[in-house]
């Protein structure tokens, strides 16, 4: 079975209701996917995925530092996700407070890290956002971004 990570941080608890709800909607597209606090992660887990998805609250228009982190110490095994696919979502507290940037900063990292990226025709184009506490609308969007993601999974990792 094809695996997934879905790795945030949140300190309100807004992004992992989020992250609760792209595991769910993981699992029950059949990827075998783990849900994990960015703060009880060390950086070599990321190796053990097929799939990785990263979630942060909007800090000052980017990701929140914790995840950063963790991305930045992925540096020492550089090239080795390469081809694997990946994804982000976020809550920011406003409409217009920098949710999608904050995405588009994750998604940078990981294309950097040579992973495949799979945008999204309807809804949150980027990846799926909230401002504050998921909505429906944000619910549903992550559910739909959770099943794309994981039919391109298992055709990359059948
Ligand atoms: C340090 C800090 C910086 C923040 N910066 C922004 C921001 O730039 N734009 C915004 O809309 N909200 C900002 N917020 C609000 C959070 O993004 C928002 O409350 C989010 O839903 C929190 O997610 P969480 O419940 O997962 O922690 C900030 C909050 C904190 C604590």
């Amino acid at each position: 079975m094809s695996t997934a990570l879905v790795c945030y941080y949140s300190k309100t608890g807004n992004t992992e209701k989020m992250a609760i709800r792209i595991a769910e909607a993981l699992r029950k597209n059949g990827l075998a996917a783990d849900l994990k606090k960015v703060e009880s992660m060390d950086a070599s887990d990321l190796l053990k995925y097929d799939c990785l998805v990263f979630g942060s609250p909007t800090y000052y228009g980017t990701m929140a530092w914790p995840l950063k982190k963790l991305l930045d110490e992925s540096v020492t095994f550089h090239g080795k996700l390469k081809g694997r696919v990946g994804g982000a979502f976020a809550s920011s507290g406003n409409i217009a407070g920098g949710n999608e940037t904050t995405v588009l900063d994750i998604l940078n990292a990981l294309l950097i890290h040579g992973m495949v990226v799979q945008g999204q025709s309807r809804g949150d184009h980027y990846g799926p956002v909230a401002i504050g506490r998921p909505d429906e609308r944000s619910v549903k969007s992550c559910e739909r971004y959770a099943a794309n993601l994981a039919a391109l999974t298992k055709k990359l990792f059948p």
